[in-house]
């Protein structure tokens, strides 16, 4: 069982909170998303409840692009929060400046990412005598891990505080596990499994698990991974099929062909796509496979039947858009399919990297579903039966908050 800082008092307290505020970034800035106001609610929350607050997050991955200083986060969280932030770089004595504040204050912390050993996958022992982590540890009372997103990696700012401090679980992780958990036990049929983007590596995983531990009583598949279904089963699609073999995807097609053979009544295929045709948008069933142009969302007949097992549906389990929804041309499927979610009555669960990016650029809210998880490969490996690192350490817990 999880321990949540729910329950807790935290009024004097100073908190270490490991949240997510890893955003899309434009111009060195980020664009705010759900992960920024989610988690600005729970640092607002403490604060309230006059904690000190010591907010822990990254943002990107060394030497890519959108790796830049959390400084870039500050004037949007202070917005958000309506308070004023404090900031420390890790040159400087952060201890100090902790030891400084007064209740109900907040200090956010320079990218754990700019720290050489954040990433190191060690285990949270190992990380717990990195002199850095102890020394945040001596100048704090507990340790919240609020982030699902960050549960599936063991590196020092996720891990390693719980063997040092009184460890618990945050608001937004409590209802990442209990809305999982619920997915995962739902026991009214029929039970739906809706499979898109662009990772069919992950979805395979998904599938597998739901099928094998009977979760769902049926499958849609779309996007590449339902394109690949079709080629498991002897469909060429022409020049797209050059793309799948550049991906690699051709070593998945074992896998999906034994899991049709034995599980196919509980599987919806693609019966039509949309095709990119030289710009132009055009229809065409599986029937006319090959072709010589990409495939880029499913067709109006396959829009139809997912509907329709959509509405009959109590629990959707959402992973992924069926189509490539950035063009406007091709956001046909992922926003049809999204508006049948929205108006039915199930159980609506909606997780993926991709998915609060494709809701708010097609004008949904996340007030329109059951629950929109903030994270990516984290639920999905939680879908597919893995265990999560950090959410496993944290239940191992024993220090508690006096
Ligand atoms: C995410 O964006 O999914 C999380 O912030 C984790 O980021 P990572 O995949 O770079 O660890």
């Amino acid at each position: 069982m999880l321990k949540s800082i729910s329950s807790v008092k935290i009024k004097g307290k100073t908190l270490l909170v490991r949240v997510d505020l890893n955003s899309n970034i434009q111009n060195s800035k980020p664009v705010v998303g759900a992960r920024l106001k989610e988690h600005s609610k729970t640092i607002k929350l403490f604060s309230s409840k006059k904690a000190i607050t010591v907010v822990l997050a990254h943002q990107g991955r060394k030497g890519q692009e959108d790796f830049v200083s959390l400084k870039n986060h500050l004037p949007l969280l202070e917005k958000l929060i309506g308070k004023k932030i404090f900031f420390s770089t890790w040159a400087e004595d952060f201890k100090k400046k902790i030891s400084s504040l007064k209740e109900g204050e907040i200090l956010l912390m320079e990218n754990t990412r700019f720290l050489d050993f954040e990433s190191e996958e060690k285990t949270p022992e190992e990380h717990s005598k990195q002199p850095l982590i102890k020394d945040l540890a001596l100048v704090s009372d507990a340790f919240v891990l609020d982030a699902l997103s960050v549960s599936h990696r063991s590196h020092a700012s996720v891990v390693g505080f719980i063997p040092l401090l009184p460890s618990y679980s945050g608001p937004v992780l409590d209802a990442e596990i209990t809305n999982l958990d619920k997915a995962l036990n739902f026991q009214e049929h029929p039970r739906l499994l809706f499979l898109g983007g662009a990772k069919p590596e992950d979805s395979l995983k998904t599938l597998s698990f739901f099928l094998k531990e009977n979760k769902t009583d049926k499958v849609l598949v779309s996007g590449i991974f339902g394109e690949l279904f079709l080629v498991a089963l002897g469909k060429k699609f022409g020049k797209k099929d050059e793309f799948f073999e550049s991906k690699g995807f051709f070593s998945l097609l074992p896998e999906i062909k034994g899991l049709y053979e034995k599980f196919r009544e509980k599987i919806v295929l693609p019966k039509d796509f949309a095709l990119d045709k030289n710009g132009k948008k055009a229809n065409i069933s599986v029937e006319q496979l090959p072709l010589d142009f990409i495939s880029k969302d499913i067709g109006e007949k396959t829009i139809q039947d997912f509907s329709k097992e959509i509405s009959k549906a109590k629990l959707i389990v959402f992973n992924g858009p069926p189509g490539v929804f950035e063009e406007k041309a091709f956001s046909l499927g992922t926003k049809a399919i999204l508006k049948a979610m929205s108006e039915s009555s199930a159980f609506t669960f909606l997780g993926g990297g991709d998915t609060g990016t494709a809701l708010e650029s097609l004008g949904f809210s996340s007030k329109q579903f059951s629950f929109v998880s903030l994270s990516g490969k984290a639920s999905l490996n939680y879908l597919s039966g893995k265990k999560l690192v950090a959410v496993e350490e944290l239940k191992k817990a024993k220090l508690e908050l006096k």
